[in-house]
């Protein structure tokens, strides 16, 4: 009989090291990962130079780690699956190095993962998502909207054309002096006010399937200079200790990027009408207020929908296992002049 395949994902595009092992009939063995978070708090955004040295630090240890916790030695993996595109260059420099010596090393097969192909089929790691659907990623540098026709195969139905969602959040939380990553923080806030649209900033109303975000941002900029509260001068936010100021402008950000998601997703439906299910994938999607949106609004549409669990949403090592997994059944491996790309 044949042994079940067991594949090592490696994550390394940006701040985090992850490591994972999936085994081909029993799922995720066990998923391992170093948050940056700290190094990179106090600049309110990642700094290039620093994620990629904590990258060459933790990689070993993480790798041996997931190992350990899938109780599998690397002799028995068969496919090294690692992330090369898009992200920070010097970051998935270390990742896809490390992943050539190690399958190199010990003959395994090597393939390279687009990251956003692995959040595209996170929500594949614990629910069996039917085919076509609709997958709406939101994270720190993208947002995007696919339809997903087959494992591997899928379209791109829209991307935002400047600012991320996720950016948006933490561009946002950094102009009121509120910490990175700015999406928990906003959504800590706007829970205390209980969701309410206080100032209606801008939907933006195109007719495409398209994103934008920076004209929000600007929206709540010049808002915040009206109430006399942000100073463009000096940069500098005046309303410190204004609590009910941050979770005012917290929850009307969050309500007018739920409604945003839902307006695009109309018009993605009514031109696709023959999909069965939403996915809502990413960093974003660990926010409860917009997946409880999301979910609403799909059951209203007659569609299934569904999320990953929240320490799949994030960036993890386990999406890129998945996606190893099923490029290797497909057998489409990767050759040992395996490069890395910082756009898709
Ligand atoms: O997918 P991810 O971990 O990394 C990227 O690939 O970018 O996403 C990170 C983004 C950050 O912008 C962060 O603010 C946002 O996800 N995020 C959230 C929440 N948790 C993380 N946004 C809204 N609500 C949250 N609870
Ligand atoms: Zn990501």
């Amino acid at each position: 009989m044949h042994k079940p395949r067991l594949t090592l994902g490696i994550e390394t595009s940006c701040d985090e090291t992850a490591a994972a092992v999936y085994q081909e009939k029993k799922g995720i063995l066990s998923n391992v990962l170093f948050s940056q978070i700290n190094i990179h708090k106090d600049f309110g955004g990642v700094i290039p130079e620093l994620a990629s040295r904590s990258q060459l630090e933790k990689i070993g240890s993480i790798v041996q780690s997931a190992l350990k916790h899938a109780e599998c030695s690397f002799t028995e993996i068969d496919i090294v699956a690692v992330t090369n595109r898009p992200g920070l260059p010097g970051s998935l420099l270390v990742g896809v190095c490390f992943a050539k010596a190690i399958a190199w090393a010990a003959k395994k097969k090597l393939i390279g993962i687009n990251h956003l192909e692995g959040h595209a089929f996170s929500s594949f790691l614990e629910h069996k998502v039917p085919f076509p659907h609709l997958c709406l990623t939101a994270s720190g540098g993208h947002t995007s909207l696919y339809l997903i026709k087959e494992f591997g195969e899928y379209e791109i139905l829209g991307e935002t054309q400047d600012d991320a969602a996720g950016e948006a959040f933490d561009k946002i939380a950094k102009l009121m002096d509120l910490p990175y990553p700015g999406g928990p923080v906003i959504e800590q806030l706007a829970a205390t006010t209980h969701f309410k649209d206080f100032f209606q900033y801008p939907r933006h109303k195109s007719k495409t399937l398209d994103f934008s975000f920076s004209g929000l941002k600007t929206a709540i900029l010049y808002d915040l200079v009206n109430k006399n509260a942000y100073n463009m001068k000096l940069k500098k936010f005046l309303k410190k200790d204004d609590e009910l100021l941050k979770k005012q402008v917290a929850s009307s950000l969050l309500v007018c990027i739920a409604d945003i998601f839902e307006q695009k997703l109309a018009r993605a439906i009514m031109q696709y009408p023959h999909i069965k299910a939403i996915t809502f994938v990413g960093g974003v999607a660990a926010n409860n207020y917009i997946t409880n949106r999301l979910h609403a609004f799909s059951k209203k549409h007659g569609l299934l929908f569904f999320t990953p669990s929240r320490q799949y949403c994030t960036d993890n090592a386990a999406m890129i296992a998945f996606v190893g997994n099923y490029k290797a059944s497909q057998g489409k491996f990767s050759s040992w002049n395996l490069d890395i790309f910082s756009t898709e």
